[in-house]
């Protein structure tokens, strides 16, 4: 018997349980789908996109790698974000981070583990420019505080794509968020709320903080 086979037993049971719940389920959704939002998220196995938001399959289309980080020319993640706003035509792009990421710790203690470490150094950027207001903080609230500041500026480059650009030129109705995962309480925070134009994505990138959220890092203990 192989190792894995509680997977499988588990995938009928959720399969028969889905089908149960709606007749004709995945027969439904096997010709298209139609996601209304795009997810960027960590990899972190704490983080399950769909069910966080509580979306069934079909509906939420993602995108995870370590520390949830878009970068200008990471030709993976650009793929995922033109097919999503080009061809899928979703509405919504959630940037989600969340407190205790190992990625975004290791970043800020510069710990070593290896390849990942220089996938690491875009956290790090991050934390570099924010240094004023990371490094004051306790030791926890600087590495929750870099998750939050993490979110906005991963935000900030989805903005920054062609893509977005893009889209927004020609009219199309796309709207950029950030998110937060607390996986201490299993809560969702809305850091960034609704940036849909060039207008809204300049005051981000410039730091004026219309639309966007405190988080809870800089709430005192
Ligand atoms: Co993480």
């Amino acid at each position: 018997m192989s190792s894995l086979t509680s997977l499988f037993e588990n995938n009928r049971r959720w399969a028969a349980k889905m089908e149960e719940g709606t007749p004709g389920f995945f027969q439904s959704l096997s010709n298209q789908q139609a996601p209304g939002y795009l997810w960027i998220g960590c990899s972190d196995s704490r983080v399950p996109a769909n069910e966080i938001v509580g979306l069934a399959p079909g509906e939420l289309f993602v995108h995870r790698n370590v520390a949830n980080v878009v970068v200008h020319s990471d030709l993976n993640c650009l793929s995922v974000m033109q097919y999503a706003v080009d061809v899928l035509k979703v509405k919504h792009i959630i940037v989600c981070g969340h407190y205790n990421c190992g990625g975004v710790n290791a970043a800020l203690q510069n710990l070593s583990f290896g390849l990942i470490d220089n996938w690491l150094r875009h956290v790090q950027d991050v934390y570099l420019q924010h240094r004023d207001e990371v490094d004051p903080l306790s030791e926890s609230k600087q590495r929750a505080r870099l998750s939050e500041l993490n979110v906005m500026d991963q935000v900030i480059n989805v903005s920054r794509t062609t893509i977005v650009q893009e889209a927004w030129k020609s009219g199309q109705e796309l709207s950029l968020h950030g998110f937060i995962y607390d996986v201490k309480d299993g809560l969702l925070h809305h850091l960034v709320e609704d940036v849909d134009n060039t207008e809204d994505a300049r005051a981000l990138h410039s730091g004026d903080l219309r639309k966007v959220n405190r988080g809870v890092a800089l709430l005192p203990d």
